[in-house]
């Protein structure tokens, strides 16, 4: 079978232009509809993976036992849950597959406050999935500075900076805490310190295990990562020796210790810890991740002592539980330490991609040479996955092709400067992406 490659060509089309029939098999196989590319070794698997997930289909359980057999036969063993198979859920109940109702006591660990299939949540969600999916941070949006504006003006800081999940939060916040400390505070590089509290949680990441003090967490993960220290939950005195050491950056702490047992400190903590942290110039992080959004019966945990840290972590509830939403919120002189690049998560993922599919297998080498070598110096990728770099001059460089070609109805965006990434949604067909191999060409050409 020939391999179908994709790539640009500026100069002249090619007397084979597309081949639908060799995109189809690229992108089918990287599917994985037909045999997978990607395998450990050719000794990986006797089965190819497709073959495994129609079994699978096949198989639907029906009763608990089976919907317990079938996890534990295809997931990874990194939870043990409670035996019970639950199918639906409304408000506070939940029902298991054989009709019986239960409260739900857990709320997904604080992520359903708001409760099961909450009608406003659910009514927003599709609303705007079914609007516009998702955009990355690589363009604007209608929604997201609508969304900034509200959650800052509720929560009374300059800024926030969103992530998906809880534990993405907290690593934004230590990144935050160590380039304010470099670039604010004056702690020499590589020197900040982030003291945390024993017993706390704030995920499963190497960062997260690093600052805990419960083995099933870190045991077997390490190396871990430095500049993290531990004093106890809920004890003044030994933070503030702590923070006799200048290097410290911040102190990052759970109002209330949730997976620590739900550990309420005395009354008087968290105002102890804001004056603490005031008096040695160390930013107060609090995790309310958990203890935020109404779980406490205030707004935050905070509020029960009216205490105001410098940076809020939230998640959870965030987003109703319905999907992967968290938030950091603090002021200028500390957000605006990260500059543009230096930290994100799903936004890194929308550079945009075209290429042609020629069925000659030369790969985009091939398209290289046809390029406009005074503006395009490579082109390379596999299936839709694409590059063109962009030789910088004064005249033209990535920024400004991506530019006009916005201006001619693509987008794509820059990285690394020089290089456009070229990735369009796998259902582009024939016409479609001739249209777009053509603006592509004339955009450079126009340089
Ligand atoms: C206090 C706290 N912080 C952070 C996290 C991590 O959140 P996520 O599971 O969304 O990464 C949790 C999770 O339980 C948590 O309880």
């Amino acid at each position: 079978m020939r391999m179908s490659k994709l790539s640009v060509h500026v100069r002249k089309r090619p007397t084979k232009t597309l081949n639908m029939k060799g995109l189809m098999v690229q992108v089918s196989r990287s599917l994985g509809r037909t045999a997978p590319l990607l395998r450990r070794s050719i000794h990986s698997g006797t089965r190819p993976a497709s073959t495994a997930t129609l079994t699978r289909k096949a198989e639907r359980p029906v009763t608990s036992d089976d919907i317990y057999a079938r996890e534990e036969k295809y997931g990874a063993h990194n939870y043990s849950p409670l035996p019970v198979a639950l199918e639906r859920g409304k408000g506070i109940y939940v029902w298991d597959v054989a009709g019986n109702r239960y409260y739900d006591f857990l709320s997904a660990y604080s992520a359903v406050n708001q409760g099961h299939c909450h009608p406003k949540i659910i009514a927003a969600l599709t609303d705007q999935a079914s609007r516009l999916t998702l955009t990355s941070r690589a363009f604007y949006n209608d929604v997201l500075g609508a969304y900034a504006e509200f959650i800052t003006s509720m929560f009374g800081y300059d800024k926030v900076l969103p992530m998906n999940t809880g534990v993405e939060g907290g690593e934004t916040a230590c990144k935050l805490a160590r380039k304010w400390a470099y670039s604010v505070k004056g702690v020499p590089r590589n020197k900040a310190k982030i003291i945390f509290a024993k017993g706390n949680f704030w995920g499963r990441t190497m960062a997260a295990i690093s600052s805990s003090t419960d083995p099933s967490s870190y045991e077997g993960f390490g190396p871990y990562m430095p500049g993290f220290e531990l004093v106890p939950y809920n004890d003044i005195p030994a933070l503030e020796t702590a923070f006799q050491d200048k290097n410290v950056a911040a102190f990052m702490v759970e109002p209330i210790q949730g997976e620590a047992g739900v550990v309420v400190p005395d009354a008087g903590y968290l105002t102890k810890v804001r004056e603490l942290c005031t008096k040695y110039n160390v930013l107060w992080i609090a995790d309310e991740v958990q203890t935020g959004l109404a779980r406490t019966g205030r707004r935050l945990a905070v509020d029960h002592e009216g205490v105001r840290p410098d940076i809020v972590i939230l998640g959870k509830a965030l987003s109703g539980g319905v999907y992967p939403v968290s938030a950091v919120l603090c002021d200028d002189d500390v957000m605006l330490t990260i500059k543009p690049g230096e930290h994100g998560s799903r936004g890194d993922g929308g550079r945009e991609a075209v290429g042609k599919c020629s069925e000659d297998g030369r790969g985009s080498a091939v398209g290289a040479e046809q390029t406009s070598k005074d503006i395009v110096t490579t082109v390379r990728g596999k299936g839709l996955l694409n590059a063109v770099v962009i030789r910088e001059t004064k005249d033209y460089d990535a920024m400004k092709v991506c530019l006009r070609l916005r201006d001619n109805g693509l987008l794509a965006k820059p990285t690394h400067g020089d290089i456009i990434r070229l990735a369009p949604p796998l259902i582009i067909n024939k016409d479609e992406l001739q249209e777009c191999i053509d603006i592509i060409q004339r955009t450079i050409m126009s340089f």
